[in-house]
């Protein structure tokens, strides 16, 4: 088997250009089960236990292409690349931001929601996911800012709503009521704003909003805002449950 060039793998990996990556092969930075790796032009088979047998400056190599990123992201922060201010990438490792593939998130969270938001740099998992035809549950905590009439439940489940500017109405989703003014919300879609328009054609406004669950995966309750972890092949696969 042919492999992949070294100063090719690891130049979209973000450790630098490949005449960099040259540099640093020669300097006996990149090791390969303990014995450097003197030519970035050698071709390596990049199975998945790369990462314990290469190393680079010491540290083992950084996850490969094909990572699913599980993050608690905190209040406050974009999810888009190009929106000014703080964003979700800024919390992962700075060489992660000049992988190419990108790493991208899964679907977005507004500015001002938290909870389990997915980051990956495999397309064609990110689009599985966010396939309506999926019909991934997503569950969002709601806190509103006036009592719960208790009709919301009904027209929520009705698939017949239809938000403010759009023609196709919203696919039934669930609602429990938690308190007077707090829900569990399990929708399907993920329209732009979904969750507050939701409320805000039940004549509500969302104060705070939180997305505990996507498909099988749950946030771990005890992941603190602005946590993240990669996830095992067995949880992503639990995504689809
Ligand atoms: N619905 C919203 O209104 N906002 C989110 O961030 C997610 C779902």
């Amino acid at each position: 088997m042919k492999g992949v060039r070294v100063d090719r793998l690891l130049s979209s990996m973000g450790y630098g250009s490949r005449s960099e990556i040259a540099q640093m092969a020669k300097a006996g930075r990149i090791a390969l089960e303990g014995a450097p790796l003197l030519n970035a032009a050698s071709h390596i088979a990049v199975t998945d236990d790369l990462p314990s047998r290469m190393t680079i400056d010491g540290a083992p190599l950084d996850p490969l292409p094909g990572m699913v990123i599980l993050m608690h992201k905190p209040i406050g922060l974009v999810c888009s690349h190009t929106e000014a201010g703080p964003r979700v990438y800024d919390i992962l490792p700075d060489r992660w931001r000049r992988r190419v593939p990108p790493i991208s998130t899964v679907g977005r969270l507004d500015k001002q929601t938290s909870g389990l938001l997915l980051l990956t740099d495999d397309g064609a998992l990110l689009h599985r996911i966010i396939s309506p035809k999926r019909e991934i549950r997503k569950t969002y905590r709601a806190t509103v800012s006036r009592a719960l009439t208790g009709s919301e439940g009904a027209l929520f489940a009705s698939g017949q709503l239809l938000l403010n500017g759009e023609t196709k109405p919203l696919a039934p989703a669930e609602l429990e009521v938690v308190s007077d003014t707090e829900a569990l919300l399990t929708v399907v879609e993920g329209r732009y704003h979904q969750v507050r328009r939701m409320f805000a054609a039940a004549g509500n406004h969302v104060e705070t909003l939180h997305r505990e669950r996507v498909g099988g995966l749950v946030l771990p309750p005890d992941m603190a805002a602005g946590d993240w972890n990669l996830l095992a092949a067995h949880e992503v696969a639990a995504i689809f449950d």
